[in-house]
């Protein structure tokens, strides 16, 4: 966790291998669902639209469904207290999903929060695939705001990947596995959205 603190600090992401080790991860993936839905981008967007930008597929993360998804989520609890504590973020609530790239399936480069738009202030992203090696794909991108390329990640089991989600445009370049990851974001407290609602 120090080491996750300090990054943060210091570079603004952190990779974080054997974040679980084997055991756990073949555990998750166990909960892996069978059940999956197209990614959206925003919230009422075309899917036409979106599917030219991320092609993966998902499913939102529930707790008291499964012993290891909750295990999962303890520790992102754990982070979301410490990062609150050493890093002032007020990083208030989490919300996750497991993702689906099948062969042909890629993610352009984003940004996870938008000035004014969103309140995602931390994307973790866990990865769960035993056998990746060089030549499947998959490999997150990570950006600064100059566009420079920052990091090449390989999506191996047992690393989380974690970054400041205003800072890190990213991508996910064309898997040619399937690729399964755990996406989720510490949102801080939308209360100035609730002020701007009230005043409607
Ligand atoms: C995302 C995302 C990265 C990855 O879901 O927003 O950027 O490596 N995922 O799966
Ligand atoms: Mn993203």
């Amino acid at each position: 966790m120090e080491k996750l603190i300090d990054a943060l600090i210091t570079h603004g992401y952190y990779v974080w291998d054997d974040f679980l080790d084997p055991k756990s991860v073949a555990q998750l993936r166990e909960a892996i669902p069978s059940q999956w839905k197209q990614a959206r981008i925003g919230r009422n967007e075309d899917l036409v639209k979106a599917t030219k930008i991320r092609s993966d597929k998902i499913q939102w993360i529930k707790r008291d469904k499964e012993v290891a998804v909750d295990h999962y989520l303890d520790l992102m609890e754990e982070i979301r207290l410490s990062v609150n504590r050493y890093l002032y973020l007020g990083l208030f609530e989490y919300e996750a999903h497991f993702a689906k790239y099948e062969p042909g399936d890629f993610y352009q480069k984003h940004l996870d929060s938008f000035q004014g738009q969103e309140n995602r202030k931390l994307t973790t992203v866990f990865y769960m695939n035993e056998h990746w090696s060089e030549g499947d794909g998959g490999e997150l991108l990570v950006y600064d705001l100059d566009d420079q390329l920052l990091e090449k990640v390989p999506p191996v089991s047992g690393r989380l990947v974690v970054f400041l989600s205003e800072m890190f445009p990213h991508e996910v370049l064309t898997s040619h596995i399937n690729r399964y990851s755990i996406a989720g974001w510490f949102r801080i407290n939308g209360v100035r959205d609730n002020l701007l609602d009230i005043s409607k």
